[in-house]
């Protein structure tokens, strides 16, 4: 096991240029499921959770080659129908291959992903929408078993604009016989990217990042050439721990639009942002404003997965936040970190709680709870004159490439030991 030791104080400053985005590549792996022939995929971040994608893909028979920011994948011989359970429950959000699988072969068996940190993290949706497509599927002591003995396009309605669920139901249906219409789609980014992947490939997807979502079934995809988008939580993770330590911030290759929910809410802390041709600019303010409020919720809303980051911008704001995390029911576990670091963090309800900015925080040994809260605690050191020890980094690396790198290249302090076992 690994810690971070962060020694705070320094700017972070200077030019920064983000691969791809993990919630971008993840489906798109699963996707390549659907071509009997070889895809290559360009700017894949290397992270743990790609590492994962890959040895399921390999445990099916597809031959995987990943050099640099290179993924090549094989998927002309798939010879196994079943997901191993070990690689689902290390990484729930391999239910994801379960949509290529079935809309690939004629049967999948995957285990039920399980809760994580963040939640109970269910896929009543996603099994809805299957079934809606004309899936038979059997619900036993914690497996899923797919049947397609027909699979037809059908008018589903998500209960919830799911990210998963709706990626899910795109995989599944884009080889289904007919069109299959998508209400209440979630309107993430990355789910345009997987749209811009499968039509490449010859599938007949749109409106991906409205709403509404329509799929005409194709007989047969074939293989391609595809480059990921930018990871807009990294870029938005990396420009607040500029903001936390008065450093300005060049990025390249951005999406601005991408960027809006989150250069928004750091506008109205004081931020100047400024987008061009190359990315964008950052120039942090002198004092960094509280943010009145804080609430999660899907895109084009302000993102779950930076409210943790933008917490730790606010514990050293001035004057008084308010969060309200409505996604997950139970991404708070940073807070009880950071007000070990000195935050000022009242909770009101489990998922409501109010930040009241502090001059200074101070360092300590805290631990990472999981990936996107690991990251917040990570920010909040680099603002403290002292050491800090994060620990779990585990979770941090799952999503971040070369995090602890990245950031000394912008001027921190910050090194990964190995954690001596008590
Ligand atoms: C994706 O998770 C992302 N992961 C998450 O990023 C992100 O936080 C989330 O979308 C929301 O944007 C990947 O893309 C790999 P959801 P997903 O289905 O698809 C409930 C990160 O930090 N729900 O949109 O699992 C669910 O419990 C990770 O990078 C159901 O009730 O998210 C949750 O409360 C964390 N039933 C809410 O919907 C279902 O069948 C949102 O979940 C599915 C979901």
């Amino acid at each position: 096991m690994y810690k971070y030791i962060v020694r705070g104080g320094n700017k972070i400053e200077g030019r920064l240029s983000i691969r791809g985005a993990k919630n971008a590549i993840l489906p798109i792996m699963a996707a390549t499921i659907l071509s009997e022939s070889t895809s290559i995929i360009h700017n894949v971040p290397n992270i743990s959770d790609v590492y994962m994608m890959i040895k399921i893909l390999e445990s099916i028979g597809c031959k995987v080659d990943y050099n640099d920011d290179t993924l090549v994948v094989d998927s002309s011989n798939i010879n196994c129908k079943e997901i191993e359970e070990e690689y689902v429950r290390k990484m729930r959000s391999s239910i994801i291959i379960m949509g290529a699988m079935i809309g690939r072969l004629d049967y999948t068996k995957i285990s039920h992903p399980g809760g994580c940190a963040i939640g109970s993290r269910p896929i009543d949706i996603h099994l809805k929408a299957l079934k809606e497509l004309g899936i038979r599927i059997e619900e036993e002591s914690g497996f899923i078993k797919c049947y397609k003995d027909k699979m037809v396009g059908a008018t589903i309605k998500l209960e919830f604009p799911s990210v998963g669920a709706t990626e899910n139901t795109i995989l599944a249906a884009v080889l289904a016989k007919g069109t299959t219409k998508i209400y209440n789609a979630a309107r993430e980014p990355e789910i345009e990217d997987l749209q811009n992947f499968l039509n490449a490939m010859g599938a007949k997807v749109k409106g991906a990042g409205t709403n509404y979502i329509e799929i005409d079934g194709v007989e047969k995809l074939h293989g391609v050439e595809h480059s990921v988008i930018p990871d807009r939580i990294a870029v938005g993770t990396y420009m607040i721990a500029s903001v936390m330590t008065g450093g300005r911030l060049e990025v390249d290759r951005v999406i601005a639009s991408h960027m809006e929910p989150i250069s928004d809410k750091l506008r109205s802390a004081g931020c100047e942002i400024e987008y061009t041709k190359e990315g964008l600019k950052l120039k942090p303010p002198k004092i960094i404003q509280a943010i009145d409020l804080v609430r999660t919720s899907p895109h084009p809303g302000f993102p779950t997965d930076m409210q943790a980051q933008i917490m730790a911008l606010m514990t050293v704001a001035n004057g008084t936040s308010v969060f309200h995390e409505t996604i997950f029911e139970n991404r708070f576990m940073h807070c009880a970190e950071l007000i070990k670091m000195g935050a000022s963090i009242k909770y009101i309800t489990e998922n409501i709680c109010m930040v009241k900015g502090v001059d200074k925080l101070y360092s300590a040994s805290v631990r990472s709870t999981d990936l996107r809260g690991g990251a917040s605690l990570v920010l909040a050191a680099l603002t403290v004159n002292g050491e800090t020890e994060i620990s779990d980094i585990f979770h941090v690396e799952r999503g971040y490439e070369d995090f602890e790198n990245v950031l000394r290249g912008l001027g921190a302090d910050i090194n990964k030991i190995e954690e001596i076992e008590k």
